[in-house]
């Protein structure tokens, strides 16, 4: 049987999710931060099943990330890169789909760099389908574990004063976690250039500064965004020391934040450009090493239960046969 209550298949985005939905997600992430901690990282789960990690665009830290994740479940792993796959040899999108599909893994995760790619890959397969980040779209995960994060040193997520800072233009992970932190009751707020900040923002229901110093004021939790040099064409402020200087979090910047608010950034992150290593390694106020760690432990949940709905699925559906 799936989830009575996430009984989907596929985790495209956060938009849509209703607070039970993703309060599930996290209820069942929350035992794994202590599994992983413990000498016996194991559960057999996905014993006998195959993720197949298929990333169309470099990264370091999420197909690991989901790597571990499906290991510790005992999943056979396969990782597919761009490179080394027929995709190099122009094999269009819809036909590597095709072309795995037939081979039936039980989950695909997927990163690409085209908004919506996910989606369209997704309605071609049979099996379980996770976003890892498409575009400037949508990175489910990342939004989850933030969430986690908060709600592990905070308790609740509701009422909290949230700022994401930076470039807000080209990060999936700001507009995960704008529909992910207000579906939750957070007042969630915007701070950047003018022209790192997408035309219609107020539309999500955000609150959007300018102004470090305006927008930092109260703020529980400040969450710094990278500078995404490589979706930019063109240049979108004068020079990195002075993006640094207006939007770069220091010590400085940070004192106008309430005095225990915490800090995230879902790294890399790009050291004296959008926040100040000071910080950044502030081991009272800095929670970006956990965000990592339990970025596993969200990762497995959700490769658990997608996987599982999806067995559920084909099993009805043969039944029905
Ligand atoms: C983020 C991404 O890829 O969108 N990073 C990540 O998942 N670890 C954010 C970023 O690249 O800046």
């Amino acid at each position: 049987m799936s989830d009575p209550i996430f009984p989907h298949r596929q985790l495209l985005g956060i938009e849509g999710l209703s607070p039970l939905e993703i309060n599930r997600l996290l209820d069942l992430s929350d035992p794994y931060v202590s599994i992983n901690r413990g000498p016996e990282k194991v559960s057999g789960s996905l014993q006998g099943r195959t993720v197949v990690n298929l990333f169309f665009e470099n990264s370091t830290r999420t197909r690991t990330s989901f790597e571990l994740a499906a290991l510790r479940l005992e999943a056979n792993v396969i990782n597919m890169q761009v490179g080394s796959s027929s995709v190099a040899k122009g094999e269009t999108l819809i036909d590597t789909a095709v072309t795995l599909n037939a081979m039936h893994p039980d989950v695909l995760v997927v990163r690409h760099p085209q908004s919506g790619a996910v989606k369209l890959l997704s309605e071609k397969v049979r099996c379980a389908v996770v976003n890892g980040g498409d575009g400037s779209h949508e990175h489910p995960t990342q939004a989850l574990l933030d969430a986690l994060t908060i709600r592990r040193r905070r308790e609740k997520i509701e009422g909290l004063k949230i700022a994401i800072c930076g470039d807000v233009a080209h990060s999936r992970v700001a507009r995960s976690n704008f529909y992910l932190l207000q579906t939750l009751g957070a007042e969630v707020r915007v701070i950047a250039p003018r022209t790192l900040i997408p035309s219609g923002l107020e539309r999500l229901g955000v609150k959007v500064f300018t102004d470090m110093r305006e927008g930092l004021k109260d703020c529980d939790i400040v969450m710094m965004l990278r500078v995404q040099i490589e979706r930019m064409s063109g240049s979108y402020f004068p020079s990195m020391r002075e993006y640094f200087r207006f939007f770069g979090l220091d010590r400085e910047k940070l004192s106008l934040a309430k005095p225990d608010a915490l800090i995230m950034h879902p790294g890399p992150m790009n050291r004296g450009v959008e926040i100040d290593s000071d910080v950044a390694d502030d081991f009272e106020r800095s929670v970006i090493r956990e965000q990592v760690e339990l970025g596993v432990a969200v990762r497995m949940a959700v490769l658990e239960l997608l996987a599982g709905n999806a067995i559920a699925e084909s099993a009805t559906t043969k039944a029905a046969v």
